[in-house]
Parts: C-alpha cells; structure tokens; sequence
C-alpha cells in the first residue's frame, strides 16, 4: 500500500480548480448503458473509482475511449448483463449498474458491492424497489438475478432517504411505458445531476433535487453530450485545509451546493465570500469551537464531511459534539487523529466529543476510508514535523491529482516513490 510523507505547519494559499464530482459521475457513467448509443461525458475526475466504473462497462461490452476529463461511451454492444464480481467488490457503487442493465437490457445479475467500510451498507431498499417496479428478483449462491416481468406504473416510498436506491430506481425505471414515482426520495445535488443527464438522452425526469421524483418511461434514449458537476465534497476538504492551516484559498467551479458546511465554517470563524463560480475562504486567527454538527440527508450537513469536519474541531477553542446520523461506523479516523494530539472522547461510533487544542502533532497513521484519509492528511498539514499516511488508495478513489493540487497551494506532500526516486537522483 502507498504512503504520503506531509510536512505541516505552513499556511495554504492560492487557487484549486475543482473537479467533476465522484458521486455525479458514477450513476452518470452507469447510465450511459441506457441509450444503445454514444455519450460523450465532460469534466469527468480522474480517480480510482471511476477507473473501476470504466472498467465495468467494458467487461459488459461497451468502447470507452479517455480523453483528459472526456469520456467517450459506445453502448451499442452492451451483450452481458452480469456485472464482473472482482469489479463489484472494489466499489459500492458498482450496483448502481444494476439499474440501468435492468432498463436496457431486461436483466442483470450482480454480487453485493464492496466500497468504503463505513459498518453495514445494506442494498435491502434497492431489491425492495426492484421488487415493487415488477422485477423478478432471486439470489443463486450469493448472485443476485433481476429480470424484468410485468410492468406497471407504481408509487415507491422509500423508508429513509437512500442516495444509491433513489438512483438505482431512477435508472430501473427510466425506459419502458411505466410511470414511476419515488416518494421520501434521496434530494442530494448529484440525484438531480443524474436527472438531467438522462433527460438529456431524451429521458422524462422530474423532481430530483425535491423528495418526490416521478419517471416516465421512454421507448427509446439518443446520443447525448454532458458535462459532470462539481464535487461539493472535494470543496469541503479543501476549505477545511485553509482554516485548518489558518490559509487562505479560492476555489474555482464551484458546486454551490455546500450550505449547511459554508455555514459551520463561518460559526468558526472562517471568512467566506462568493464571486460567481468561485469561493474565496480565508482565516486569519485561532478558531473558536463549541459547536453541535449533526450529520444528515441533503440539505443537512453531509455525512462526507464529517471526519474532515472533526479533525477541524480539534482546532476549534471549547468543545464541539459530532453526530453522525447517517453510517453507524464512519469513525475510524478518530483513533488516528487522536494519534496525532486530537483530543476527542468517543461516546460510542455515532458520537464524539471534540476538545479544541492548540495543534496537533505529526505522527504516523492510516487512511481506513476515503473521506477519513483526506482528514488526515489536512490534519497532517496542520501540525509541525512530518507526518506519515498510510493506505493512500483510499484517498485516490476520491480526489482527483491530490498531490498536484495539494502542491499548487504550497503543501509538502510526496507519495513514498517520489521520495524513493529522489534518493536515486
Ligand atoms: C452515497 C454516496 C456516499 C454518501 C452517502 C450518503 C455515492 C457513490 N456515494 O452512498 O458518498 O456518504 O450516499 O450521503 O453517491 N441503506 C440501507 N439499505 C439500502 C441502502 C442504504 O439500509 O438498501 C442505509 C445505509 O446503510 C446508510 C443509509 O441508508 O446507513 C444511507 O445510505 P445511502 O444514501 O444509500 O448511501 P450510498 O448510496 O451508499
């Protein structure tokens, strides 16, 4: 597993061009099943994760080609409709295709997904959906098999809010001759990106972005153009950096969709201001803490940004408490942030309490997940002395050149080979 070596303790400054976000681009890439047909697909990130999207397309069939940020999807030979096992466990997402194979081709069988260990990640909503559209579902030695049987217009309430099963029934259901309609649907910015992508093949979506999303279905899809939005999470960490590091920064491309964060960054004491589609974040002194964040569905503060959120707490003068109301273990950065002089009581894995210090110290640690690996690594920025981050791949499935960005603004960051091909020069 590969490593950062970060020497803390500057200040960042300068501008970070945003990327396309992950969690637009993956059912996005997943939909381009639908049309039978070529999606040219712009501002795509170049991370692990959509490398691992790329690659389950292939294996059912379709041409890809890489242009920079630029897909290029030719569906048209999509044949299989069972999507590879060794791919599935490398990403959660992966069962997103399920969706759009069932749509396309009247079928599909897959495996249960892998992806971050944030505790149990059940996929009980994306099968009951299934079930209720008029899907034939059963498992065969751990394979789920989905068949298309009769179709119906059907109203499907879902009992929390689920961003995958909200995809993965928008994706299901978008062909054919069925309405559909989501109730309690999930309304994060990237369900109304996936909306507009399909709507621009021809699809007739309304309502994401809202709790209640109805889908027409639609005989046939076109040839589309698009381009991914923003990713509001890889905003958040960057402005986490810039308070934590007491710097300043202006993002570019901005999502505009980080309200609830923009918010408890100001409660800090974090400057923020806007001009058109960039962010300028800047903090001068020592922060002040005692502060309640309680993590949530859209627009609620995101459960994504919640470990860089509490390694910014541990900066934050007073205590601060942390819920996280979404994943029942998304707290294996804390062990690792205490490692480095957090001081932070956890009263169980959903709830933390955060005691301000003065700076935290370098030390060596782990990345157990994707958001909590970039945690660490703006905590590693804020200390004195250099730091060690260990498993660096869960990072990589997220953020795109990391490094080069972390660079730009002035960090001292160097993966374990840069510093192995120094030593050789
Ligand atoms: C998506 C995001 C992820 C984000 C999460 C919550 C992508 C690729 N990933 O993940 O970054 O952290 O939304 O905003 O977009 N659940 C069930 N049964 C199900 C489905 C979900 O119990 O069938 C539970 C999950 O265990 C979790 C909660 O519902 O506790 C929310 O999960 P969900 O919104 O589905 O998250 P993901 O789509 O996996």
């Amino acid at each position: 597993m590969a490593k950062y070596h970060v020497i803390g303790g500057k200040k960042v400054q300068g501008d970070v061009l945003i990327s396309g976000a992950k969690n637009a681009a993956l059912p996005i890439l997943a939909a381009a099943v639908l049309n039978g047909g070529v999606s040219v697909i712009k501002n795509c990130p170049d991370i692990s994760d959509v490398r691992v999207s790329v690659d389950i397309l292939r294996k059912l069939g379709a041409y890809v080609d890489c242009d920079g940020n630029t897909l290029i999807i030719e569906s048209k030979d999509i044949g299989k409709t069972a999507i590879d096992r060794k791919l599935m466990e490398k990403m959660r997402s992966s069962v997103i295709f399920a969706g759009s194979l069932i749509a396309r081709c009247g079928e599909a069988a897959f495996f249960a997904p892998g992806g971050c260990a944030l505790g149990k990640r059940p996929i009980d909503m994306h099968i009951g959906s299934f079930k209720k559209m008029g899907i034939d579902v059963r498992e065969e030695n751990g394979e789920i098999i989905c068949g298309k049987n009769k179709e119906h217009d059907c109203i499907i309430e879902l009992p929390v809010p689920s961003v995958g099963a909200t995809e993965n029934i928008m994706l299901a259901s978008c062909m054919g001759k069925s309405m559909t309609r989501i109730k309690n649907a999930a309304a994060e910015p990237e369900i109304e990106d996936l909306q507009n992508f399909i709507n621009s093949m021809g699809g007739k979506i309304v309502g994401a972005g809202s709790s209640e999303i109805t889908i027409y279905g639609c005989e046939k899809l076109h040839d589309c153009e698009y381009s991914v939005m923003s990713d509001r999470i890889e905003e958040g960490t960057f402005m986490c950096m810039a308070a934590m590091t007491c710097g300043e920064l202006n993002l570019k491309n901005i999502s505009g969709k980080n309200k609830a964060l923009e918010e408890v960054l100001c409660g800090v004491g974090c400057d923020i201001s806007h001009s058109g589609n960039e962010l300028r974040i800047k903090t001068e002194k020592m922060l002040k803490g005692g502060l309640d964040v309680k993590t949530g569905y859209y627009p609620q503060f995101p459960t994504d940004m919640q470990p860089q959120i509490t390694a910014l707490l541990t900066l934050c003068r007073g205590e601060s408490r942390i819920t996280e109301n979404i994943f029942e273990s998304r707290d294996r950065h804390i062990d690792e942030l205490i490692k480095m002089g957090a001081d932070i009581k956890k009263r169980d894995s959903r709830n933390f309490t955060v005691k301000g210090t003065d700076r935290l110290n370098a030390a060596q640690v782990c990345a157990r997940d994707l958001r909590g690996g970039a945690a660490l690594v703006a905590a590693a920025m804020s200390a004195e002395g250099e730091s060690i981050i260990n498993d660096i791949e869960y990072i990589q499935r997220g953020y795109e050149k990391f490094e080069d960005k972390l660079k730009n603004i002035g960090v001292s960051i160097k993966t374990e080979k840069e510093i192995c091909d120094d030593e050789k020069n």
